[in-house]
């Protein structure tokens, strides 16, 4: 029984209805035998060794994903290489520009992402999908392969195809019938009523993307938008601000009188200074400090010294840790220590986060311990010529924390070429340094102060022999 409809387009093949699961094993072992290949099985559930009985062959798509993921893994490696290792070199506390390990989370995740896509796509292209519309649908009786009947059909493109001829076949096969299927007549696209809303749709999700390009980049004056605006807008008193509440109108209250502080205080008084507490002292300065000032505290700790090596390789500029053996710093007060190490001084973070403030008293304690146990240490400089001791000053006096020899500018001046050199002051005259320009300035460093500079040129206590062995150093670095 052939249904012809008005609509039929082509023929699209022929499909035969088969009653029970054996039959149909048999018939698609005979369909492959005859050597069709564009034929196939619809039945209600998945039939068990029906594949065979097909001949289909185990899917490739693993194959593929496998490749896919190979080729993600190696792109993932060569991407990160070239971008950390040879577009922009990525230095990070002197470690290697390119190791593995710091690399495995991308390459896991790109050799996932490309499997993944590979695998969904793939499935989607290997089925031939999408498929908007299958001809078989318009086959009414083949709506019973969603209940009780099994189906083969014989596409009329396979090349052994002949309408009668497959009838006749499937029907000595044990079909209980057999129909022809045509296409429609009509376009088997997109319907055109969807493709119109597609349009639109498309064009509307331009707009929340033009609106971000449009803010690129600019600012405004407008408030931002507050989708949780519920800790800016809160009832609170503001320190410095005005209430109602209190008879004085302010909202920060005074201390109630004769509040005691208690606890624990910056105060220094009520620690006793013995044997344990510098022990605590050296223990924490070991610790906390002496990885940039030195065990003995002269500033050659480790992390000095690697930053010194990156800074002579050019890779970083580096002020040195102080020198706390200097009388500079044995002159300090306690409280101006304290101040250091809590809050930090210039380029020296603080520590007062890190170490409770009694163990920074014990701190100050084992510096003290320090500072007296090497005052009277000095380098033996018999046999030194001036220059020598010129440079020994140089690095002893904290010269180098602001001054370099090498044309880097730090706080002041570089040093080296100095002689000879045209420069403007402060007051916009201008100069050609000579040696006495040299001298004044490292004892009276404010009398002729260099434009573009800090008044940060420390003044030290110098013996005319010092100041000879410095001049001499200054005019040896060309
Ligand atoms: C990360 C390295 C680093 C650590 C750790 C460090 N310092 Fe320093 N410290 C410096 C540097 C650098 C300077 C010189 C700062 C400058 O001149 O810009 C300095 C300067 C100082 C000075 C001289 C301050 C002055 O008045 O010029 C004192 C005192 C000092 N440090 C004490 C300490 C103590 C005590 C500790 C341990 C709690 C400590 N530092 C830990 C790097 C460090
Ligand atoms: C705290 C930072 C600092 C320290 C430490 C310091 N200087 Fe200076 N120095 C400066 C600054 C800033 C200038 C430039 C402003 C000026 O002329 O006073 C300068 C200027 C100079 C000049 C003049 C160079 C010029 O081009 O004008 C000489 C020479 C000099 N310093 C030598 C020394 C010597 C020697 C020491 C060690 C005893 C020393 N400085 C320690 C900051 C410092």
């Amino acid at each position: 029984m052939t249904e012809t409809s008005n609509d039929n387009g082509e023929l699209y093949g022929v499909v035969a209805e088969f009653d029970d699961v054996t039959t149909l094993c048999n018939a698609a072992e005979k369909v492959r035998e005859a050597g069709y290949t564009k034929w196939d099985c619809h039945t209600p559930f998945p039939v068990h060794g029906l594949d065979d009985s097909m001949g289909v062959k185990f899917t490739k798509l693993p194959w593929v994903v496998l490749a896919m993921g190979l080729t993600g893994c190696t792109l993932a490696v060569l991407m990160q290489w070239w971008m950390n290792a040879v577009d922009y070199p990525y230095d990070i506390s002197g470690k290697p520009r390119w190791s593995l390990p710091a690399n495995v989370p991308i390459i896991f995740e790109m050799t996932v992402l490309f499997s993944a896509f590979t695998a969904f796509f793939g499935m989607w292209i290997a089925n031939g999908l999408p498929l908007w519309y299958h001809p078989l649908f318009r086959n009414k009786r083949f709506a019973r392969v969603t209940d009780d009947k099994f189906f083969v059909a014989i596409e009329a493109a396979d090349d052994l195809f002949d309408s009668s001829k497959a009838h006749d076949f499937l029907k000595s096969l044990g079909a209980s019938d057999t129909e022809d299927v045509y296409h429609s007549a009509e376009s088997t696209g997109l319907p055109g009523s969807l493709k119109g809303k597609l349009v639109v749709m498309a064009c509307l999700a331009t707009v929340p993307l033009s609106m971000v390009y449009n803010s690129y980049g600019k600012t405004t004056t407008e408030p931002r938008v507050h989708l949780v605006p519920d800790m800016d807008k809160q009832d609170k008193f503001r320190a410095q601000g005005q209430t109602s509440l209190f008879a004085d109108g302010r909202m920060s209250r005074a201390q109630v009188e004769g509040t005691v502080a208690q606890g624990d205080l910056d105060d220094h008084s009520n620690n006793v200074v013995n044997a344990a507490f510098i022990d605590r002292g050296e223990e924490r300065f070991n610790i906390y400090c002496s990885v940039c000032h030195g065990f003995d505290g002269k500033g050659d700790g480790t992390v000095h010294r690697r930053a010194t090596e990156l800074a002579d390789a050019g890779h970083a500029s580096w002020i040195p840790p102080s020198n706390l053996i200097l009388g500079l710093y044995a002159d300090q007060s306690d409280e101006e220590l304290y101040s250091t190490i809590t809050d930090g001084i210039r380029t020296m973070p603080g520590y007062g986060e890190q170490i409770p403030k009694k163990d920074r008293w014990a701190i100050i304690a084992y510096v003290r311990a320090l500072q007296m146990a090497q005052k009277g240490d000095s380098v033996d400089t018999t046999g030194m010529t001036s220059e020598q001791r010129g440079e020994l000053l140089f690095d002893s006096q904290t010269c180098s924390t602001c001054h370099t020899m090498n044309g880097a500018r730090v706080i002041g001046p570089p040093l080296n070429g100095l002689l000879g050199q045209e420069i403007t002051l402060d007051d916009d005259t201008t100069l050609v340094i000579d040696e006495n320009y040299i001298l004044n300035s490292i004892t009276d460093p404010m009398a002729q102060a260099r434009k573009g500079y800090p008044k940060a040129m420390l003044e030290v206590e110098l013996t005319d022999e010092d100041l000879t062995d410095l001049l001499n150093y200054i005019k040896s670095q060309k």
